[in-house]
């Protein structure tokens, strides 16, 4: 869930610091959505959307903001999780969406990397000699759902494509765009590895940021083919360094309209 955050952590810094609050602010690749629950937490727009095309990871989202947080919290709860109760659990076929978001955090606490795309392996020798339970934290894992029903008027969770989201709200000029996408633009990137949905048009991505009329911050992995798109859509970009799953320092890249307020971060007031 924190993998991304360290590039977000600029997004929410540089939206915190604009002049005026933004109307929406918009999650288009939404994942574990640390950027709309900061956003909504800290009350940085009026109304925070996300979006999320694979049903899995939405089946989390529209079970805890439909109103079923309780019941997924609970279910938590009361999991007794052994290798053999997470295989029997995750090798059922959900009868309802919010078992499927059930199963969706189960898998992603219990695979390796936390990885949900099919195939993902389920740790066994875990990730610090604590076997299947390395990752496992009940308590928490309810804590943090039942705090997302805080902040359920806030948020509009979309089921369904980025880009068609994206167009709907380009002319919006008091809306602003976090958009961290698939890593597949260039020859060694990880992106399909770890999504379900990961076939992504990075030509048209890059176009239709062009077209937004807010402001709109991306990140991808700092690879050349990512920053030839950058340059010739005119965008700038700059490298930040952050730790990936297996806790290994590489560096991603930022894309923006204009980064310099990316320099000036420690002159922003309440940044850190
Ligand atoms: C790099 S991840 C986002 C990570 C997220 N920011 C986080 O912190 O967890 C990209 C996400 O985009 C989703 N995705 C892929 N193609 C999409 C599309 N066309 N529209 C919406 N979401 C898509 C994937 O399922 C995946 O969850």
């Amino acid at each position: 869930m924190s993998l991304r955050f360290h590039s977000g952590a600029h997004f929410v810094i540089r939206v915190a610091s604009l002049p005026q609050k933004p109307d929406v602010l918009v999650e288009s690749f939404a994942g574990g959505g640390i950027i709309s629950l900061t956003a909504a937490f800290e009350r940085l727009a009026d109304h925070v959307v996300m979006v999320e095309l694979d049903e899995h990871i939405a089946s989390v989202w529209k079970t805890i903001l439909g109103g079923d947080a309780e019941w997924l919290a609970r279910r938590i709860l009361t999991f007794d999780l052994t290798v053999d109760s997470a295989k029997a659990e995750l090798s059922k076929y959900p009868d309802s969406f919010r078992e499927m978001a059930f199963q969706t955090i189960l898998r992603n606490r219990t695979s390796h990397g936390g990885i949900l795309a099919e195939g993902a392996g389920i740790l066994k020798h875990g990730e610090n000699g604590k076997g299947i339970l390395s990752r496992w934290y009940p308590q928490t894992l309810a804590k943090r759902i039942t705090n997302i029903t805080y902040i359920i008027s806030n948020i509009t969770f979309i089921e369904g494509n980025a880009f068609d989201e994206m167009e709907r709200l380009r002319n919006k000029k008091s809306a602003v765009f976090f958009i961290d996408p698939p890593y597949t633009a260039s020859g060694k990137s990880a992106g399909s590895r770890l999504y379900n949905h990961w076939n992504i048009d990075h030509i048209r991505l890059f176009d239709l940021c062009k077209t937004l009329r807010g402001d709109f911050l991306m990140t991808y992995d700092n690879a050349e083919e990512v920053r030839k798109l950058a340059e010739q859509h005119g965008f700038e970009t700059r490298p930040v360094s952050m730790k990936n799953t297996h806790h290994a320092e590489m560096t991603e890249l930022l894309i923006g309209r204009n980064l310099r307020w990316v320099d000036n971060e420690d002159a922003f007031p309440n940044s850190h």
